[in-house]
């Protein structure tokens, strides 16, 4: 840990939000949903029945109308979406043209049959299209469940079946790279034998030929006649607002289900106090829509607050490393929101490349998804803040909905410490806590929980309330475990360390190891896979398989790692594609079975192994090994 410290004002001391928070955090969040548009007021702030939280229970209200309605007589002119394309098409959304176009988009969804509480899937690239799907949803309180344009026709398919959804939104394809991806040959794949899905909405994104089936709409067609009124439905604070598929430690995806009053409160809390947002502000957060930091801060929390968000199609480093700051100079961007992966690969290219654009727009930047290295910490300051631009460093999880740690120059300047989330925000409650659930002394390692039910917590896992319990609530009785560890340090500055359970996070995307090694094992001549993560200088974290063949496979290997690969990246996507392969004759497990993924991470990482009395046969521990010997000397070639 660095001992460094910095300190930048935005000029913001509003010590009475902790106090407040402090003393009564229902009475808090009971005053902070206020600052949203209700239809009917609740009648009880907070209904605790561990582990199920609601809030605001009785009040009704519409997250769509929150969004663009309660604008129109101060910003309609104002643009909401300044989108990007990767091919350096854009266009302009103001909040006027965002609410006809959602409300003829939620027409158009009526007209198909669909209605409050049903299910639709979205599989779209990084269009205006995604966020007007996601609203028009909103607004007709159907729930949206949007997976990420990367995941594979498989992934998809286990998405939308568990969800029951009866239409899905998609595009003929979308840019990636320069080149096309046929997202709609991919939904056709996945819903070949799905009986729950009546329609396909497909997107026209690249006007490339699409097979038309007929369950098949055009998305121009349906809007072409549609009207641009439509009423939002008035709905319970805990109406369904979306599931958000996501990584565990078990094999299948988990539906994490968010609603609306709490979770809207917490965002709009969150991006006021974390990112000072003001008006005349340009927001450009990087993250795909696919996942929660798009769903939450490129989509909701900006438009609560009649924000300008910058949406950028493509990939990062696409035609080439510059793109980003090409982005923040072109559009003025005030607030940048990245990864510490992308800053990572930023570094690498030296300064040169950031110095030569005009970055003095920036005032505020934020990093989230993985911990950020404090030198990388350091040069996002310097080189691209100029050390007048705070950095908040934001923990939070799909789970929490919103921020949950971090820096808030919104209300406060305290001093910031390269690679420290912080503190908590206001009216949570976070703690560093052993086995046992005992709070470590300060600069000890244990493990993060949440010790009050928040706003933004999930309402449960998607069909699966036991799941819910058991993931997240069994390990502590009435406290919610993070599955990271962390310390708090001296000073009550918290430091995330990584997961501490089996879940990799590889360029900030979270993955499952269960998943990737089902769908390893799913190749007809594995018999079984095991899958670590080792670090890896710009990604975090890079993913290594070991690989036990079915007896008397006598295959080439290296054409048996590109089939494995291929399985990997039709199962669950190209972003799972592990970066080594190793074949063994076994795996390093414990007497009972399991397979022993702290052995392996310590032979991969190059540590001691420490104590392996648990090993079943102490002979795969030099199998194991011998491996990563081999692995090494690869790497040194
Ligand atoms: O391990 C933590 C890491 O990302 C996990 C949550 O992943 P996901 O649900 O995909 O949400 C990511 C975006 C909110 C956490 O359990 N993580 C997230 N933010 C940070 C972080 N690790 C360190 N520092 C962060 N700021």
């Amino acid at each position: 840990m660095d001992s460094e410290s910095y300190t930048v004002s935005l000029g913001n001391n509003n010590s009475e939000i902790r106090q407040k928070a402090e003393s009564d955090f229902i009475s808090f969040w009971d005053k902070q949903a206020k600052n949203l548009s209700w239809f009917s007021q609740w009648t009880k702030t907070l209904d605790w029945n561990p582990p199920f939280a609601k809030w605001f229970v009785g009040g009704t209200l519409n997250a769509c109308y929150n969004a663009l309605d309660i604008h129109q007589n101060t910003r309609a002119e104002k643009p909401a979406i300044l989108w990007e394309g990767e091919n350096g098409d854009s266009s302009v959304l103001t909040y006027k043209d965002l609410l006809d176009q959602v409300n003829k988009f939620s027409n158009a969804l009526k007209s198909l049959g669909l209605k409050k509480g049903d299910r639709v899937t979205i599989y779209l690239p990084m269009v205006p299209e995604l966020s007007i799907s996601m609203l028009a949803c909103a607004r007709i309180g159907a729930i949206h469940t949007v997976v990420f344009s990367g995941f594979s026709s498989i992934a998809l398919k286990d998405r939308i079946d568990d969800s029951k959804s009866k239409i899905v939104i998609t595009a003929d394809g979308g840019y990636r790279r320069g080149s096309v991806v046929k997202l709609k040959e991919i939904v056709d794949d996945a819903i070949k034998e799905l009986d729950c899905v009546q329609n396909v909405i497909v997107f026209e994104r690249t006007k490339i030929d699409i097979t038309k089936n007929p369950k098949d709409k055009l998305w121009s067609e349906l809007m072409k006649d549609s009207s641009t009124k439509c009423e939002p439905e008035h709905l319970e604070s805990n109406h369904p607002l979306y599931i958000l598929y996501t990584s565990g430690t078990t094999g299948k995806p988990k539906g994490v289900l968010h609603g609306t009053g709490g979770y809207l409160t917490h965002l709009y809390s969150t991006f006021k106090w974390a990112f000072d947002i003001k008006d005349s502000d340009i927001f450009f957060c990087t993250a795909d829509i696919g996942w929660v930091t798009g769903h939450s801060y490129v989509v909701y929390a900006p438009l609560l607050h009649g924000a300008t968000v910058v949406m950028y199609e493509g990939a990062p480093d696409y035609p080439d490393i510059s793109r980003m700051w090409g982005i923040v100079q072109k559009y003025k961007v005030s607030i940048f929101y990245t990864t510490p992966t992308a800053l990572r690969m930023f570094m690498k290219f030296g300064d040169a490349i950031p110095n030569s654009f005009n970055l003095s727009t920036l005032r505020l930047l934020g990093t989230v998804g993985e911990p950020i290295n404090p030198e990388v910490w350091k040069w996002y300051f310097k080189t691209i803040g100029k050390e007048k631009c705070p950095i908040i460093d934001t923990w939070w999880q799909t789970e929490t909905g919103g921020m949950m740690l971090s820096p808030l120059p919104g209300i406060e300047t305290i001093p910031l410490k390269p690679g420290s989330a912080t503190h908590p925000i206001p009216g949570t409650d976070l703690a560093v806590v052993d086995e046992s659930g005992t709070e470590v002394p300060s600069n000890t390692k244990g493990y993060l929980v949440i010790r009050k039910p928040w706003p933004g917590m999930l309402l449960t896992l998607w069909g699966d309330d036991d799941k819910y319990k058991t993931v997240y609530w069994s390990k502590y009785e009435n406290s919610y475990y993070s599955g990271d560890y962390a310390i708090k340090d001296e000073d009550g500055y918290f430091w995330i360390l990584g997961r501490a359970d089996d879940v990799l996070k590889v360029a900030g995307h979270r993955i499952g190891t269960a998943e990737l090694e089902s769908s390893i094992a799913s190749h007809s001549d594995v018999a079984e896979a095991a899958v670590c993560g080792i670090p890896d200088e710009i990604k975090g974290e890079v993913i290594i398989a070991f690989v036990v063949l079915k007896q008397g496979i006598k295959k080439n290997e290296e054409s048996l790692r590109k089939e494995i690969i291929k399985v990997v990246r039709n199962g669950v996507g190209p972003i799972a594609t592990p970066e080594q392969i190793y074949f063994v004759s076994k795996l390093p497990k414990t007497r009972s079975g399991k397979i022993m993924r702290r052995l392996l991470k310590s032979i991969a990482k190059n540590d001691k192994i420490g104590d392996v009395s648990t090993l079943e046969d102490g002979a795969a521990v030099s199998e194991v090994q011998s491996a990563f010997d081999e692995l090494k000397k690869s790497i040194k070639k």
